[in-house]
């Protein structure tokens, strides 16, 4: 147990999807994994461990925001030994290069949050996925023909922002969408030596200001699910491999 997690010890795979909404998180268990199990609903942040194509996963929601994120990741990693995390999420597009329903594979993740700012003491940490799950994200898009798209997020503290010029500015600065947990993934999942990566499909356009429908969201999340936990599969191997 930790303090917002029930599971004992080993009932959480070593590697984990988060999806923001905890409902997310059973359908994708019970979609996508062989025998799943629940083994949280504290505050209803719903966790389940299942297996997919023989390898052990959890789903973990992490709710909305860093804060929030940081308090599952942390306790993922620290009290359970999760080693890689797959944020699987929705985005809003700032660039005028991605589109409604594209999907995401971060490399960077830039923050208005000043959680950074507190951690170091006021340097500005870069955070970045880890190369190897982006490298196999990467290989697994292009054999399915999924054309992801790898960039910057930037990771909000506001979702109602009094500053949409600011999105614009960071869209000329070639980052692609706004989402609000990936940089504290990033963030800590280099505190503690594991891996993590965000991917996220686009379900509305700022720009635009068009949206997905909930049926389209629900089929585009779909096979972001599936790149997730094949990108899981490939790392795991690769691992076991050497
Ligand atoms: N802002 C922040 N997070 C989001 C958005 C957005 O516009 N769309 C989906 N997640």
């Amino acid at each position: 147990m930790s303090i917002h997690l029930a599971a004992q010890a080993g009932e959480i795979a070593p590697h984990a999807l988060m999806p923001g909404d905890p409902l997310r998180a059973q359908w994708i268990a019970e979609t996508f994994l062989d025998e799943p199990r629940q083994y949280n609903t504290v505050r209803n942040m719903f966790g389940y461990t299942g297996s997919y194509q023989g390898i052990p996963v959890s789903v973990q929601g992490s709710g909305m925001g860093q804060p929030s994120m940081s308090i599952y990741a942390t306790e993922l990693m620290q009290d359970y030994e999760v080693k890689t995390i797959i944020r699987v999420g929705t985005c809003g597009a700032i660039s005028s290069s991605v589109g409604l329903r594209d999907v995401i594979i971060a490399n960077t993740a830039s923050t208005d949050s000043a959680m950074n700012r507190h951690r170091f003491h006021g340097i500005d940490f870069a955070p970045g996925a880890d190369f190897a799950l982006l490298r196999h994200a990467v290989e697994v898009s292009e054999q399915r023909g999924l054309s992801a798209k790898v960039g910057g997020l930037f990771s909000s503290d506001l979702f109602y922002n009094d500053r949409p010029e600011l999105a614009m500015q960071l869209a000329k600065y070639g980052v692609l969408a706004i989402e609000m947990e990936a940089s504290a993934l990033y963030t800590l999942a280099l505190k503690h030596g594991a891996q993590a990566l965000t991917v996220a499909t686009v379900s509305d356009h700022i720009l635009t200001g068009e949206a997905t429908s909930a049926q389209e969201r629900q089929e585009t999340f779909g096979s972001m699910i599936e790149l997730a936990l094949e990108t899981v599969k490939r790392n795991a191997e690769s691992h076991s491999a050497g």
